[in-house]
């Protein structure tokens, strides 16, 4: 090897050591604020709270309205929340049905037109949805109204989390 290649080597050397050294220290000055920022997000989306809906005597298979009210806390903003839903007994099981039309974002609402009766509509589309919350194919939406887990305590209905179905 000549004089002249062992002092860009060098070089070189000294470039991605320096490089290496600089983003080692950068990066452990930058984790603790990363996670810093982050960590209450975390913490909000593991907790998993369920809220009251209904009393279970109150529900039959004709899908009722209720509107859930609880206060979100995303860990840096407490603001209270509003979220409607159709909930409605189907034998031993609770369907409970996000409103929120899985086009566009609107309201749906069950019988909401005349022209499709046992049916969730959607005005701002003409979106319609079956009694279980399944998209009726060649309208806008493209999937089926999410729906919420629940469970039973002390005969009233509690909802978590909406989910696709
Ligand atoms: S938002 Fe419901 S059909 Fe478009």
């Amino acid at each position: 090897m000549s004089e002249k290649n062992h002092n860009v080597s060098r070089r070189q050397f000294l470039t991605y050591t320096l490089t290496g050294v600089g983003g080692f220290m950068a990066a452990g000055m930058l984790m603790p604020m990363v996670r810093m920022a982050v960590d209450p997000v975390l913490d909000a989306a593991a907790e998993g709270d369920m809220n009251y809906l209904v009393e279970f005597d109150e529900l039959g298979e004709e899908p009722i309205r209720r509107e859930l009210t609880y206060e979100a806390d995303d860990g840096w903003y407490e603001s209270e929340q509003i979220e409607t839903i159709y909930v409605y007994r189907d034998g031993d099981d609770v369907v409970a049905l996000s409103a929120v039309c899985t086009h566009l974002g609107c309201t749906v609402s069950w019988e909401g037109s005349e022209d499709y009766p046992e049916m969730f509509y959607c005005p701002c589309h003409f979106g319609l949805y079956e009694r279980d919350g399944t998209n009726v194919e060649g309208t806008p939406p493209t999937e089926p109204l999410h729906r919420y887990e629940y469970e039973i305590r002390d005969g009233a209905v509690y909802v978590g989390q909406s989910e696709p179905q």
